[in-house]
């Protein structure tokens, strides 16, 4: 059986007040459209439909060629929006579900419920309900004796009576595809909002006297919609308990779940805690046996094992094992600490790899550098990467010690086992085993290295 899902993605979303199209406003880090798009994947078997509309260029631009997409201009309402699939789709599925973009919220398992539903119905097609005390101006049901659908009423024509009612149209249908275009055409424009209602689908149905089923869903959270910011807000609670739950199932420690947020698409394994006020952001992945935070911010980044990030901010780093961070480091991208390196207090690194075992304690920026295994920076360090037009690099070797407040002037290199002076301004490169002093740094004394191991 072939299934493929429609997302109405066309509105303009004007409750949201926003220049960003409705679908494309963010939720735990991905477009509310992508947690579509990832619920629908498990049940259908073909590439979804999108149906875009206002902000076109935008919504397709971000799709690519994660679905079809078909434009509905202009947008005359959601019965309307249906119907552009139909070029696209016509005798090419049994079944299409038709959702809207704004329900990111709900899971592969409850359209799968719904396919299921519609598997058994006589019927061209079921939709998903839930009851609730709050209709958050949902579309209500009105059912016949039999428990079929007999009506979905919006909530501005509905009488005193319906909107008493607490069953709720959700926004998910599953049809039979070759019933589905025919019926779409026959739905009458709506004579008070001059559109084309989905919704009314279901008197096309009843009139041919099509029974229509509905799946009553009991989780009222999964069918948050967002028309405006005060429902995108709840809606980013409701996915952020969800993400973190699952983390907590897996065997990740969240010292405080309600001030921890995780993105959907971070990775991260077991025996890590997780302290109170850390963001987890983009494409994260981090290892077992970490401690993060607090206070903590790390985006698009990957952690080993067992290290400690304290009170830091990282983007687009890469720590392996047994790095010990913080408090107040800073890591920008390209930040590569290999094994048991130590940076303590208000350290920033950017485009650089630090080496097994580098120590660099306090108050340093390290720029376009490879500091090699074991050596230590002195407190104060800077690489004077920049002479205001170009990035210049530095290389330290192995088991060098820069002594305190030691300003490297790029490009530079530092033999294995060289020392710096503490105040050191270096702008010649330094043979191994050498000390340098002084402004601008000179030799004084050839070294000898103690052997390590
Ligand atoms: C809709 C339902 C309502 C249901 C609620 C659940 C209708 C008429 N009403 O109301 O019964 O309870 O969702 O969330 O369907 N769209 C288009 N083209 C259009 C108009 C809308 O693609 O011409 C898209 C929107 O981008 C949106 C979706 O359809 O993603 C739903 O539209 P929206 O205006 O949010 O409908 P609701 O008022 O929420
Ligand atoms: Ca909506």
């Amino acid at each position: 059986m072939k299934v493929t899902a429609v997302l109405l993605a066309a509105g303009q979303g004007t409750r949201m007040k926003s220049d960003l199209p409705k679908v494309l406003h963010p939720l735990c880090g991905k477009p509310m459209l992508w947690h579509v798009l990832e619920a629908l994947k498990s049940v259908t078997t073909e590439k979804p439909v999108v149906v875009v509309g206002h902000g076109a260029e935008a919504v397709r631009k971000y799709i690519g060629d994660l679905a079809e997409c078909v434009l509905q201009e202009p947008q005359l309402g959601t019965g309307h929006a249906a119907l552009q699939a139909e070029p696209l789709l016509k005798g090419k599925t049994d079944v299409v579900i038709v959702t809207y973009a704004d329900m990111p919220l709900l899971r592969g398992e409850t359209f799968r419920q719904l396919v299921e539903t519609q598997r058994l119905n006589p019927g061209p097609f079921s939709l998903l309900t839930v009851i609730a005390d709050d209709p958050r101006g949902f579309g209500r049901i009105v059912r016949n004796a039999d428990g079929t659908v007999a009506a979905i009423v919006e909530e501005y024509v509905a009488t005193a009576e319906q909107r008493a009612i607490k069953e709720l149209n959700v926004g998910a249908y599953c049809f039979q595809a070759d019933w589905l275009w025919e019926a779409l055409q026959r739905i009458e424009k709506n004579p008070k909002k001059d559109e084309y209602y989905l919704t009314d689908i279901v008197e096309v149905a009843t009139r041919d006297h099509f029974p229509v089923q509905a799946v009553l869903h009991d989780d009222f959270v999964e069918t948050i919609g967002i028309n405006s910011r005060v429902h995108l807000s709840e809606a980013e609670a409701a996915m952020r308990l969800r993400i973190n739950r699952e983390h907590m199932l897996n065997g990740v420690s969240l010292m405080d779940p309600a001030s921890t947020y995780i993105d959907v698409a971070a990775n991260i394994g077991r025996d890590t805690t997780i302290m109170p006020n850390t963001y987890i952001h983009g494409n994260t992945i981090i290892g077992e046996g970490n401690v993060i935070g607090p206070n903590t911010i790390i985006r698009d980044s990957r952690i080993g094992n067992r290290c400690k990030v304290l009170a830091s901010v990282l983007e687009g780093a890469l720590l392996e094992d047994d790095v010990d961070i913080g408090p107040f480091a800073r890591l920008r991208k390209g930040a590569h600490l290999k094994s048991h390196v130590h940076m303590g207090n208000f350290g920033e690194v950017k485009d650089s790899t630090l080496h097994e075992g580098v120590k660099m304690g306090h108050f340093s920026y390290i720029g376009n550098a490879t500091i090699g295994a074991n050596t230590n920076i002195g407190a104060g360090t800077i690489t004077c990467n920049y002479d205001g037009e170009k990035k210049h690099p530095t290389e330290i070797g192995e088991d060098v010690f820069i002594g305190s407040d030691t300003m490297l002037v790029a490009p530079l290199k530092l033999g294995d086992g060289a020392r710096t002076g503490a105040g050191a301004v270096v702008t010649k490169n330094v043979p191994e085993d050498t000390l340098v002093v002084g402004v601008p740094a000179r030799a004084i004394r050839k070294l000898e290295r103690k052997k390590k191991g």
